[in-house]
């Protein structure tokens, strides 16, 4: 059975990177009343007394039970099931009125929280109404039954596209308006990576469904659920070990930031600048999230440079130089058995590799410099620059990208730093000051012989400051 953790994390919680009221665009809050009011019309017909109400109430108090059962335990998760069965056993307008109790009050972690429930109570009631009427043009009864199998299948077939279908578009749509992610990639392989999920909720609805209409009734469609269920409870299994990982970053990061004062704040900046340059080149969401763990953990393998090399006051020896300059090589080791950081070790090893093959550890060059190590050598080289040290105030943005044009295709991959400044025009930058206190090694690799010609003055050849 597909597994459908992932995509189902993915329809509901893209919307979920809204933080607050205050930061939600404007833009976005529109789109966000637009489809409120295009489910409201869309549920307004069920509003009758003639309606099926018993049906329709049953299925609303377990659609908000599941959900409030599966979102306790994993955020952005919801529980499609029962919507499905809905649109199999109600008319359209009926369906999607399932869906809104439950999403009103779904338990939900991130501000702006009304804004949340209003937009996935919309969200879903539209995909479900849009399912319900696709379910009915290809001729699904208004209550499947066991004698319409083969025929039902059709229509089935016909819903679940048109369920993803509606959840693809509006999540779309939320991350062109709320995220700035641009038009031409904002939709990108969201269909197929939903659709094998929501295909498997929808076999469990029209189960569910079916049953229900049997002699048995209700009672007998509840056991649907019970594998569903079980899925569940293994996805919060993988969820809370993913958690662990997560902890285990930070505190690794939170010991470099003690350890080299130079990098404090600069992991998670360099995090967000990877993302940048990712979303940019179009990668997927998985691929972003590598790529920001990459960023954030591109100098783990200081913690196994001596401390006085790393704050040492004066010229580094070539010897202590060597010293610190394994440190991508510590850091591979140290993280190589994280499974799902994936090609993210690859870009904590060769973060320093240089497209002209004279970086370090191996001398890769070009392409065969892995894509992560040579996202993450650009977004380390910008916050290098644009980010304040004790010792030299920091560069302007413009400044630190005239920098990296001119060591494009040669220290930097051309590539990456097309799409960084690509994105700093859209997105912006906000270089919060953090207080590298940049001292010890940093200015003592400053005082080294730059080790090739035209190398950015504070990139971090081996995280070398500006000299003075
Ligand atoms: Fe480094």
């Amino acid at each position: 059975m597909p597994d459908p953790r992932s995509s189902l994390r993915t329809w509901i919680g893209e919307v979920e990177a809204i933080s607050s009221w205050r930061s939600v665009p404007a833009r976005a809050r529109g789109y966000v009343l637009c489809a409120a009011l295009g489910g409201a019309a869309c549920v307004a017909p069920a509003l009758r007394p003639d309606s099926r109400w018993t049906v329709l109430a049953l299925l609303a108090a377990l659609y908000a039970g599941g959900e409030r059962a599966v979102r306790r335990d994993v955020a952005a998760r919801t529980f499609f099931p029962v919507l499905l069965a809905g649109i199999f056993l109600l008319p359209p307008a009926a369906a999607a009125l399932v869906a809104v109790p439950g999403a009103l009050c779904a338990p939900v972690e991130r501000q702006p929280r009304l804004l949340r429930r209003i937009w996935r109570a919309a969200q879903l009631a539209l995909a479900a109404w849009a399912s319900g009427h696709a379910y009915a043009a290809f001729g699904g009864p208004v209550a499947a039954s066991a004698p319409d199998f083969p025929y039902v299948l059709l229509p089935a077939a016909a819903a679940v596209l048109a369920f993803a279908g509606a959840l693809t578009v509006l999540d779309g749509g939320i991350l062109v308006t709320a995220e700035r992610v641009p038009a031409r990639t904002a939709w990108r392989g969201l269909l197929l990576r939903s659709l094998a999920p929501v295909a498997v909720h929808g076999l469990a609805g029209l189960m569910m469904a079916v049953l229900w209409s049997s002699p048995y009734g209700p009672p007998a469609a509840l056991l649907v659920l019970l594998p569903m269920g079980a899925s569940c409870w293994v996805f919060a299994q993988y969820h809370r070990e993913r958690s662990a990982h997560q902890a285990t970053i930070r505190a690794l990061v939170q010991a470099v930031d003690l350890k080299d004062r130079y990098t404090r704040g600069h992991s998670e900046r360099v995090g967000r600048a990877s993302v940048l340059i990712a979303r940019e080149l179009g990668m997927d969401d998985e691929r972003v999230e590598v790529l920001r763990f990459a960023g954030i953990l591109h100098d783990v393998g200081k913690l196994g440079v001596p401390t006085r090399l790393l704050r040492k006051d004066g010229p580094l020896t070539a010897q202590e130089r060597r010293v610190i300059e394994l440190h991508p090589e510590y850091g591979h080791e140290m993280v190589r058995g994280i499974g799902f950081l994936g090609e993210a070790r690859a870009a904590i090893l060769h973060h320093h590799e240089r497209i002209d093959g004279s970086g370090y550890p191996y001398g890769l060059a070009g392409a065969q410099i892995p894509e992560s190590a040579r996202v993450v050598a650009v977004a380390d080289a910008f916050d290098a620059m644009t980010s304040t040290r004790s010792y030299r105030r920091a560069r302007p943005v413009p400044a630190a990208v005239a920098e990296l044009e001119r060591c494009a295709g040669v220290q930097f991959d051309a590539a990456m730093v097309g799409a960084l400044v690509r994105a700093l025009e859209r997105h912006g930058w906000d270089s919060e000051v953090t207080a590298g206190g940049g001292t010890g090694a940093d200015e003592a690799l400053a005082a080294m012989p730059e080790q090739a010609p035209g190398a950015v003055a504070d990139v971090p050849a081996a995280h070398r400051p500006a000299r003075r």
